[in-house]
């Protein structure tokens, strides 16, 4: 388990975009090859981008929100293609709200847009909800294995550390439990692509593709769950 961010350390990945390492275990957020280039093509290209004919309201779900990059982007992308999204993020280790406003991703995502989440984000974490005129977000202060919906989701982001630094992010349970959350048709997409995370997916009946990965990675996943299971 990953324990709480008191040893964070803010770095600058290839593309100029920031991410954050923890000491503790020595993993990165993000690909240090480009947080911003790894977050546009595996959650916004792989992942928004191919929902077929959106519905209007997006029921997006993140596990693991940590930056709010993934967020921001959706933000963005909900303004762009005039889609509403309902985001719901996961994340039982939120950064330091101090730690936030230090992340140059205005750069990346429209100067207002991040600033006007970085001053929202302590009232996020307790319990408010941020809105811009299509995109509505809301942080659960929850591991995933604890939290509970009544609602599934169109779009899932799944955004955990590698196996190598939490294993149970990727075990039987967990995997089991996200894709409980997929509403049927519904899509998830990750970064991780290792043979026995994608056969769990297939042996619950969901489908999963390779799809080329970010610079630095070869492959990514994208898991689709039928209509019909
Ligand atoms: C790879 S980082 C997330 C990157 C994040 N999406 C971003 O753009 O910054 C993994 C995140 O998962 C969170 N996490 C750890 N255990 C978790 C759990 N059991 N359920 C949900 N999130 C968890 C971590 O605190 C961390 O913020």
């Amino acid at each position: 388990m990953i324990p709480t961010l008191a040893h964070t350390t803010l770095v600058l990945t290839h593309d100029g975009s920031h991410s954050l390492r923890n000491e503790t275990t020595g993993e990165h957020y993000h690909s240090i090859f480009g947080a911003y280039t790894e977050s546009v093509h595996v959650f916004v290209d792989a992942g928004l981008k191919s929902l077929l004919s959106p519905p209007n309201n997006i029921r997006l779900l993140e596990v693991g929100v940590g930056t709010g990059l993934n967020l921001l982007l959706a933000a963005q992308f909900a303004a762009q293609q005039n889609t509403s999204i309902v985001y719901s993020g996961l994340e039982p280790y939120p950064i330091d709200p101090e730690v936030q406003n230090m992340l140059n991703y205005g750069g990346f995502v429209g100067r207002d847009l991040f600033a006007s989440y970085a001053t929202s984000y302590p009232k996020l974490l307790a319990g408010e909800c941020w809105k811009t005129p299509l995109f509505e977000a809301n942080i659960v202060q929850k591991a995933l294995l604890d939290f509970e919906s009544d609602r599934a989701f169109d779009l899932i982001f799944y955004d955990a550390f590698s196996p190598s630094s939490q294993a149970d992010m990727w075990d039987e349970a967990s995997i089991a439990k996200v894709a409980s959350l997929l509403a049927p048709g519904g899509v998830l997409v990750t970064y991780c692509i290792r043979g026995y995370i994608r056969r769990q997916f297939i042996a619950l009946g969901l489908q999963a593709e390779k799809l080329a990965g970010p610079p630095g990675k070869r492959e990514m996943m994208r898991i689709t769950k039928p209509k019909h299971v």
